[in-house]
Order: C-alpha cells, then structure tokens, then sequence
C-alpha cells in the first residue's frame, strides 16, 4: 500500500496544470522544479491562471548558472510561466550566478521559515529528486532548508536545492513523472522503502498531501496494490 495517491493520467501535464491554477487563486507559496516533464504544465497553467500576484513563487532545485543560460530553471520558468502572466508572483529565485555555497545560503537564509504550500518535483530515472541524488551529502540535511549539491547527471554543473526536510514540510507535494524510462524508478519511489538509493522515496508531505501525477509508461512497473 503506498503513502502516495498515485494518478495514472492521459494528460498528467494538464493535470497539474490544474493544480498549479488552483494554487495560484489559493495563493502561497509554491516551489517549482526543471525538467522537461513540467514544461506544458506550466504553459498550460498560465493560460488557466494568469494571475498569480498572491503567489511568492520559489525553486525546488536550479542549476548554478546564470539566470539566462539555457540550464536554468529560472530561464525554463520564466520563458513558459512567468512570460505568459499577466500578474507575476513574487519570484525568489536562486543565485546561480554565484558560488554554489554562496548561491545556497542566500537561498536558504531567504526561504527558511517558509512553508510550502505546494512542491512540484520530478524524478529522475536514477529516482532523484529536485537535486537530491542518490547516496549523496544532501540527503542527510537535517536542519537548512536548501544547501549545495553536486549533480548526479546532465548537466553537470552544481546545483542549489532544497532538502529533504523543507520539501517533507510542504502542505501538498506533487509528483509529476512521465516516460518508460522512469518508470523503475517510480516503482521504488512508492512503492519500496525510504531509501537514499532513491531519493524521491524519502520526500512526503509530513502532514498533508502527496500526490504523484504519471503517465500509463511511467506507471508501468508499479504494482498497484
Ligand atoms: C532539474 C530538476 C530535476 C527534474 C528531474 C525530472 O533541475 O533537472 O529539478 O529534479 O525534476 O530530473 O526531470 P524531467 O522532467 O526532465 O524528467
């Protein structure tokens, strides 16, 4: 039995598109992550909920690069999010332009004592999640709430993220996870134990919701008991 809502949908991008709209009325804090699976998700959101002045919008994880390179998550958000807004939130990103510790104690000292109202994460086909990597120093962060991290794949450039406490805390943490090629690595999310090896297995709303938004190929190897 897993701890997750598991969701199994043919358009997960739209789906949490909703979720993101929703929020953005509720208005809070909300942490977004890279990838490619997010990106519809956020155009789609904006062309639902344009308005998203209530919201102080934060990173789950950036790549340490300047806001403008083509790595960055603030680049992936502002071109498919914030662009298409007609009220922005207000926006803290993460100073990849600075030195990775650096980056990672303006963020932390910045977000510290915030509770997430909503986390949207991926997972990696390694099972990282924002940038905790499998085995590595961040997963052991036991009081910030953001620090640096070395990355465990493409591109490999350090990174700043959140920790595992800071995302646990969040109200409603959201899964979005698409592709065959994700799909061991979803089955030992939620359906094995917590376990370093697999650190998407280790994030989970402490006293609200998770939910893990997938397509029926990402989904293909759970059990669903
Ligand atoms: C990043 C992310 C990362 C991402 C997963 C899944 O900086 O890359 O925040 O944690 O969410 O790697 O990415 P995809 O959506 O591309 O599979």
């Amino acid at each position: 039995m897993s701890d997750v809502e598991l969701r199994i949908e043919d358009d997960p991008a739209g789906a949490v598109a909703h979720e993101l709209a929703r929020a953005a009325g509720e208005g809070g804090n909300v942490a977004v992550s890279g990838g490619s699976s997010p990106r519809p998700a956020y155009e789609r959101a904006a062309a639902l909920a344009p308005d998203w002045s209530r919201i102080d919008l934060w990173w789950a994880d950036d790549r340490c690069v300047p806001a403008h390179d083509p790595r960055s998550n603030y680049r992936l958000v502002r071109e498919t999010l914030l662009d298409g807004l007609s009220r922005p939130p207000a926006v803290h990103r993460v100073r990849g332009e600075l030195a990775p510790d650096e980056a990672a104690a303006a963020y932390d000292q910045e977000i510290r004592g915030v509770r997430l109202d909503l986390a949207l994460l991926g997972i990696g086909p390694d099972g990282h999640t924002a940038s905790l990597f499998p085995g590595s120093h961040a997963l052991e962060e036991a009081e910030r709430a953001a620090v640096a991290a070395g990355a465990g794949l493409e591109p490999f450039v350090p990174r700043v993220t959140l920790t595992v406490p800071m995302l646990s805390a969040a109200r409603f943490v959201v899964f979005l996870v698409t592709g065959e090629d994700k799909a061991v690595a979803v089955a030992r999310a939620f359906e094995g134990e917590p376990d370093p090896a697999t650190p998407a297995s280790l994030v989970r709303s402490a006293e609200g919701r998770t939910v893990a938004v997938l397509d029926a190929a990402a989904a293909s190897r759970l059990e669903l008991k």
